[in-house]
């Protein structure tokens, strides 16, 4: 029961507050709180507030504007037939008006207590705005770039993947369902999105139950301990059952192995979607088949509306099975105290969002999640001094890319950019610009539609030659190029899946032809995902990845360039040589041909397989040491803890952050064990000379897995080896043995 304790109201309270409302409640009512109704105006079916006042509702979702919710609150509370309050929702992924980095961007921060800080910013905003739940965090694990949806994610690796579900739980909802400047969060998308076929949106999914439980399911585990309110089931197929119609996800994973209390919400339009998927005959067994798979609440598609009544009518469903999915929905209102606090102060958003400390709180994190890949003979930190400087690439001023995909509805950009950050780390200094070509997705995005920002036409032929022609002119002039260069905010996401991970357009062509001029080029990278920047990581002496990095970005990425930020982030996902590697990742299983063999050449006979940049990497200004490994033991018994110490040292001659990072391989067992596994990770901080003693435990839950053979987690006596450094590829060993 993992809500209980999360409010200030006595649980026997809020059962016998739920109890008796259910049971003045009809049929009817109680199917509309299982119902999100959708507020915009481009959803199909009928309108929400005619449903609302009808039969009330659980939630109403995709609508951004205080006025409205408590317009449509007064409708729900003094005119539906059950007076229960809306909980309204929206998707608040990072930031509500201040935007932070984009998630796999916060993850690069190896530093949850940020991505805690962050999210807690973003609820208090989204709540003054009068908005009481958000569908974050998304916990997806993707290892595969070309997958849109990586953006939103904390990137690869279950162990950080997980610190980072658990930090946004908390962010979101604090320790307390009734706190007025948080919101509820919702763990998305269970389960498996991640890995949808040739990381094609939506295409099925196919993965073992070890693969579920070892890789996918943590997060969502993490999520749990950290008390998250609600769910969200995902779109694709999981092995041949779409998601909302699961059973195994939702009723006998979720709920009856790890206690799930709260209610779970189907994807948008996902439960009319198991028609289309060939899953369901119809509406009526699309809503039979969900319901009884556990799904509590249909997200826009209007099926349980139409259906529900009908199912119960004939026997199909019975009253003890709905009100069991009522039951969660209503008992999260009543913790939350929305009876009692229904409206929203029209006034409070401007108030809040003005707040100073929310800038300064975006600021920290996108310094803190950017990565130095990259920084041949030191050319970073610039100097200030420089005189000469010309910033060029289309993402360079643009506010879009700066705060990045998944903006809440409505918002209107106002980043600081890249260009604008570095003019004001170089006042009196003239810095030249120029975009180059404009880029675009090859298929225009669908959400597009649903912008209501005036568009301009795209570059004809000629205007994007003579843009390009400006560059290399531009460049021409100048001692020290910055590029800034990536993806727009629409090509990562949903509906935002790749072939290729090359730079978009003509952007390395650019980059080459500057290279060519002999000029020293600086690329700052604004992306969403892993690309395939070989050609600049060979030639181009300086790249920071700077994500998608929000509000604060471009002066995130000026206080690094200019070296009044050491970066210290790390990738945490790894980099391909070449976008046809994806899937890529660290954590794969040793073949009968290792990397270690004599007679191993390359897994590709036309290129190395391994990643450009790997997972955990990332440089910084100083240097850093990291030895003295001990261990507790040579030897525990299952069931027993061991402690692994290592000491960090800035050898350098500036202050930094390291990362220091605890890998493992289990060397043999009942099933294969990747030949890597994080399982402890600290960021430090230390002054130039300083040391530091890090520890991490390794117990039960770091040692064990979910085993194939065994059907079950289990723990071995076996033999380990243990790697601790500030990457993947870490060197420093040392082994162990669990005995039995
Ligand atoms: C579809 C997306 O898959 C999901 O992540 C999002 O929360 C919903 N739409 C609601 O906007």
């Amino acid at each position: 029961m993992n809500n209980q304790g999360k409010t200030g109201i006595p649980e026997s309270e809020i059962n016998q507050r739920v109890e008796a409302l259910l049971a003045k409640m009809s049929l009817d009512e109680k199917i509309g709180q299982l119902n999100q109704v959708s507020g915009a105006d481009f959803s199909p079916g009928p309108k929400a507030v005619d449903v609302i006042r009808k039969v009330g509702a659980g939630s109403v979702l995709w609508l951004n504007d205080p006025r409205r919710f408590n317009e449509l609150q007064k409708i729900a509370v003094e005119e539906s037939p059950s007076g229960i309050p809306l909980l309204f929702a929206l998707d608040v992924i990072h930031g509500y008006r201040t935007i932070f980095p984009i998630p796999l961007a916060m993850a690069a921060s190896w530093d949850p207590a940020v991505a805690e800080q962050s999210q807690a910013v973003a609820a208090r905003e989204a709540r003054a705005a009068g908005l009481h739940w958000t569908f974050g965090p998304m916990l997806d694990i993707a290892r595969d770039a070309r997958w849109g949806r990586i953006v939103e994610g904390a990137g690869e690796d279950p162990f950080l993947g997980s610190a980072m579900a658990a930090a946004q739980v908390r962010g979101f909802q604090g320790d307390d369902f009734a706190d007025p400047e948080r919101v509820l969060a919702c763990a998305k998308h269970f389960a498996g999105y991640g890995y949808s076929d040739g990381g094609r949106d939506y295409d099925p999914v196919y993965l073992s139950e070890a693969q579920l439980r070892n890789v996918v399911f943590p997060p969502f585990q993490a999520a749990i301990k950290a008390g998250v309110a609600t769910f969200m089931s995902a779109y694709m197929d999981l092995n041949n059952v779409p998601a909302t119609g699961n059973r195994w996800l939702m009723r006998d994973v979720l709920r009856n192995e790890w206690g799930f209390d709260g209610f779970i919400v189907s994807d948008a339009f996902a439960v009319i979607n198991l028609v289309i998927q060939g899953y369901a005959r119809d509406g009526r067994e699309a809503a039979l088949r969900a319901l009884d798979a556990g799904l509590n609440m249909d997200m826009a598609s209007g099926a349980y509306l139409d259906n529900l009544a009908g199912l119960v009518n004939d026997g199909s469903l019975t009253m003890a099975q709905i009100d069991e999915m009522v039951r969660p929905i209503l008992a999260l209102k009543v913790r939350m105290g929305l009876f009692e606090h229904p409206y929203v102060d029209e006034t409070l958003l401007e108030k809040v969002v003005a707040r100073p400390d929310h800038r300064q709180a975006a600021r920290l994190a996108a310094q803190r999640s950017m990565v130095l890949l990259r920084n041949e003979g030191g050319l970073l930190p610039l100097s200030k001094d420089i005189q000469n400087v010309a910033v060029i690439g289309p993402l360079a001023d643009s506010m879009e890319a700066t705060e990045g995909s998944w903006m809440v509805f409505n918002h209107k950009p106002a980043a600081v950019t890249v260009l604008q950050g570095i003019q004001a780390k170089l006042p009196g200094v003239s810095v030249a610009y120029a975009p180059g070509p404009e880029i675009h997705r090859d298929i225009p995005h669908p959400f597009g539609e649903f912008d209501s920002a005036e568009k301009k036409p795209p570059q004809t032929a000629e205007e994007a030659e003579s843009a390009y022609q400006t560059a290399l002119e531009t460049a021409r002039g100048a001692d020290l190029v910055i590029m800034v260069m990536g993806e727009t905010a629409d090509m990562a996401g949903e509906f935002a899946s790749r072939g290729s991970l090359d730079l978009p357009g003509r952007q390395e062509e650019l980059l080459k032809d500057i290279h060519a001029m002999g000029k020293t080029i600086v690329l700052v990278l604004l992306n969403g995902r892993p690309l395939s920047i070989r050609w600049a990581a060979e030639n181009v002496p300086a790249i920071l990845e700077a994500w998608e990095p929000g509000t604060e970005g471009g002066n995130a990425v000026a206080d690094i360039l200019f070296g009044d930020v050491n970066p210290g982030g790390k990738l945490p996902v790894c980099f391909p040589r070449n976008g046809n590697h994806a899937p890529l990742y660290y954590a794969r299983n040793i073949t009968h041909l290792p990397e270690s063999s004599p007679r191993y050449r390359s897994r590709y006979w036309d290129d190395l397989p391994t990643p450009l940049y790997p997972f955990g990497f990332g440089l910084s200004y100083t240097t850093f040491s990291i030895d003295n490994l001990k261990l507790s033991a040579a030897q525990v018994k299952v069931g027993e803890s061991l402690t692994v110490t290592a000491d960090v040292t800035n050898t350098g001659k500036v202050a930094g952050d390291e990362v220091v990072q605890l890998y493992i391989h289990q060397k043999w067992g009942r099933d294969s064990r990747p030949m890597r596994e994080l399982k402890g990770f600290e960021r430090v901080t230390l002054q130039p000379g300083e040391a530091k003693t890090v520890s991490f435990q390794l117990g039960p839950d770091e040692l064990g897995y979910w085993s194939t053979h065994a059907g079950a987690w289990i723990q071995e006596a076996a033999a380990f080896d243990l790697w601790v450094g500030n990457d993947s590829t870490a060197t420093l060993h040392a082994e162990f043995a669990v005995v039995g």
